[in-house]
């Protein structure tokens, strides 16, 4: 039985003795440590004032910006967590904090120290400044006086000034050094935390308490506490557990771990086919990138989760597992109505399994934003065909943003089984969506424009490569 967690901040090792699970790094940074160069702008992971960067030996992708205002302390355990104030080094700026000041990048400064983090990260990971890198780096890190231009000009400028000492990362926690470990709860708290190891573990554990939270990423369950203030009694944290965060490539396809983060799946996603990696460049910000889940986006069962479609429409099977008990099931089974889908209490998502795309197949999904990033869909189509000849032999059309789940568009399916892939058969089809679904009008848009731009993007899946839907918009500057 453990009490106490162990990381290491800004190069110091500190441990924290009974920490409420729930509480966030952000307000532990303010409150407790008086490190308030962390700000808070939304407490929900949209403006990047609280961007921190975390060390990770362990971890696919090794310093990662994050968002300590829906990061929950415990998930820290053992691993190296950087703060604004750690960077200057007897009083010498860090090379990004010097780049900001010189190209003029601060006006108030309120934005200034999460812009330093999320560069700084990228920093550390060697990363490219091409503005279109730079643009997907600060898309989660807002700026209301300063403009762009001369954020995006220092980043650019930020590895010509000489390099200074840096923080190094802290070796991986091991079993003996490691706080939280297997099925003991953290102690001393009247919330229990559980952070098992393996997947038995944690099969055994949620069986156990069917009542518990799963917490992944916590890019939805953190802002369950910091705006509903939910109290979670029990949680589960699944990111450690071995073997969750793996993709496995074969000549089928891609077994995806529930634990598998978007910037880690990004790539394997973009080979299966581009529109797909587009798409997900478009998924939150860096920083919910860094953190959230594919597992998660299934999870939660909402029907703007942009992940859901074009899986749907891929043909993916989802694992679950309760117990000893797995089950397989097709993805698009497991949404069954709004807030509702087929898991039974103590049961979880294991794994996901995509096939491999088809070169006879044709398939392509587009996201449909208000803001071309960090916004969350209006409507997700994706769209898979397989041909014969010239005729349509097989049709998936998911969508997201359109009904109480995501969904496919089975009556449109059908209008286009047997026929020739031509204009006039494509017509018919989008009409036929209209008998698929009845949507909302809500802030994202209203009922008549979520069927027509639907109907419009099963128009422009048939235009085919030549559509622009890897036409990119500068967002920044
Ligand atoms: C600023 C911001 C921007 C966002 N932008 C987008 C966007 O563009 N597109 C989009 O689709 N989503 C977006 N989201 C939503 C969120 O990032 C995703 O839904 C994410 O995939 C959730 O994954 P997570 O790992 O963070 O899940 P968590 O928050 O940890 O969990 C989400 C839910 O799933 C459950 N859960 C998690 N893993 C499992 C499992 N293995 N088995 C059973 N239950 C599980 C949890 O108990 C919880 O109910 C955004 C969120 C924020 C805060
Ligand atoms: S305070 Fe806005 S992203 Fe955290
Ligand atoms: S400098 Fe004022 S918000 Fe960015």
């Amino acid at each position: 039985m453990r009490d106490t967690i162990c990381f290491t901040l800004n190069g110091k090792t500190v441990e924290v003795q009974n920490p409420d699970p729930t509480l966030t790094l952000l307000n532990w940074l303010r409150q407790t440590r008086t490190l308030t160069g962390t700000k808070e702008g939304c407490a929900e992971g949209d403006c990047g004032a609280c961007t921190v960067v975390i060390g990770d030996p362990d971890a696919t992708q090794t310093w990662r910006a994050m968002n300590a205002c829906i990061a929950f302390l415990p998930t820290l355990d053992g691993k190296t967590v950087i703060t604004i104030e750690g960077l200057a080094k007897d009083g010498a700026l860090h090379p990004v904090q010097r780049a900001l000041v010189e190209h003029h990048g601060s006006q108030c400064g309120f934005c200034t120290p999460g812009f330093v983090m999320s560069l700084y990260a990228h920093y550390r990971n060697d990363g490219a400044v091409d503005e279109e890198t730079l643009n997907d780096v600060l898309a989660g890190n807002l700026c209301r006086c300063t403009g762009y231009a001369p954020i995006i000009r220092a980043a650019k400028a930020m590895y010509d000034y000489p390099k200074i000492d840096e923080i190094a990362l802290a070796p991986s926690a091991k079993e003996d050094t490691l706080a939280l470990s297997k099925t003991d709860p953290l102690t001393g708290t009247l919330k229990k935390y559980f952070a098992p190891q393996t997947p038995d573990e944690l099969a055994a554990l949620y069986a156990d308490h069917p009542e518990a939270t799963i917490l992944a990423g916590g890019t939805d369950v953190g802002l369950w506490v910091t705006k509903k203030h939910a109290v979670l009694e029990t949680v589960i944290d699944i990111g450690r557990v071995a073997g969750f965060a793996g993709i496995l490539k074969t000549e089928e396809g891609l077994s995806i771990g529930a634990g598998v983060r978007y910037a880690a799946a990004h790539a394997a996603f973009g080979d299966l086919h581009p529109s797909l990696g587009e798409m997900m460049r478009r998924i939150g910000s860096t920083q919910i990138r860094n953190a959230g889940t594919i597992g998660g986006n299934i999870a939660n069962g909402s029907p703007i989760g942009d992940m859901p479609p074009p899986l749907i429409a891929l043909g993916a099977e989802l694992v679950l597992r309760q117990g000893e008990t797995r089950r397989r099931m097709a993805l698009e089974d497991f949404f069954i109505a709004y807030g509702q889908q087929d898991r039974a209490p103590g049961e979880f998502v294991e794994s996901l399994f995509v096939p491999a795309m088809d070169p006879a197949a044709r398939f392509a999904v587009y996201k449909v934003s208000k803001r071309f990033d960090q916004d969350i869909s209006a409507l997700c189509g994706a769209f898979f065909v397989r041909m014969q000849d010239e005729n349509v032999t097989e049709a998936r059309f998911a969508f997201g943003g359109m009904a109480a789940t995501p969904a496919r568009a089975k009556t449109a399916e059908a209008a286009l089984m047997g026929k020739v892939w031509n204009e006039t058969n494509l017509r018919a089809a989008m009409a036929a969506l209209a008998q698929d679904f009845t949507p909302l009008s809500d802030m994202r848009a209203s009922a008549d424009y979520r069927l027509q731009a639907a109907q419009n993007l099963m128009w422009k899946f048939y235009l085919g490569e030549d559509a622009p839907y890897l036409a990119r918009k500068v967002h920044h500057g």
